[in-house]
């Protein structure tokens, strides 16, 4: 199954095409975080992904103008539209880094967690990045959800460099488990989209310990 394998040990099958099971997507390198969750990542569409969650990139209105925003907003249709309207009227505007989830339509996923990403050149942009991850996961949590599928979160609209995003989202996912007691969640993905990112994200998920 693992050709091309590191021999540092902690990438634990890095695959050129193999395809991941859950989401049918390429596997470009999979590892295993401290309480056991498995971290893939993947290359494709975030938006035809199957997992519990998907998390898009947003402002504090839960603006789709980004990108991952438009693919969600075009496959999502109208119902999926009316959830977001809904979402911003019983919940109100999103702190930076802030995240809310609603229930997804007319995509596999089925709950979506927005996220207000940091931009470049913000204050504090890379710290808030790491607790928009935080965020994330804690509220995943909090719904008991297994699966979730994040974005290179702040480097398409937000502009980020690909690689200090890649490096911050990392960190701050390993974190999260190493300083949660349990979690209920087992799968996290990374979806990437270019070809930066994805040569970025593989080669720092091989140097993150494990
Ligand atoms: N699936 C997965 N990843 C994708 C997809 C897709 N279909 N399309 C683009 N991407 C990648 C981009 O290449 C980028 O690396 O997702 C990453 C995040 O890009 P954005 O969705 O633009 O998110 P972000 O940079 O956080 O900007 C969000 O846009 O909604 C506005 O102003 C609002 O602050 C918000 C910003």
């Amino acid at each position: 199954k693992s050709k091309g394998g590191k021999a540092d040990g902690m990438i634990n099958s890095v695959s050129s095409g193999a395809k991941d099971s859950g989401t049918g997507l390429t596997v470009l390198s999979e590892k295993k975080l401290f309480l056991g969750q498995k971290l893939t990542v993947i290359q494709g569409d975030i938006v035809s992904v199957t997992a519990d969650a998907i998390v898009h990139p947003t402002n504090a209105t839960f603006y789709m103008g980004g990108e991952v925003g438009q693919s969600l907003e075009k496959t999502g249709g109208k119902e999926f539209q009316q959830e977001v309207q809904d979402l911003l009227k019983n919940q109100g505007q999103l702190d930076t880094a802030g995240a809310a989830l609603c229930p997804g339509h007319n995509f596999p996923a089925k709950f979506v967690v927005h996220v207000n990403s940091p931009a470049w050149g913000q204050q504090n942009a890379q710290q808030l990045l790491e607790k928009a991850i935080k965020n994330i996961l804690t509220l995943a949590d909090e719904k008991h959800i297994k699966t979730i599928a994040i974005p290179s979160i702040s480097s398409g609209n937000g502009g980020f460099p690909k690689q200090t995003a890649a490096q911050i989202i990392l960190k701050a996912i390993n974190n999260y488990f190493v300083t949660v007691m349990s979690s209920s969640l087992k799968q996290i993905y990374f979806v990437l989209y270019d070809m930066e990112s994805i040569g970025v994200y593989t080669s720092e998920l091989a140097k993150l310990d494990s």
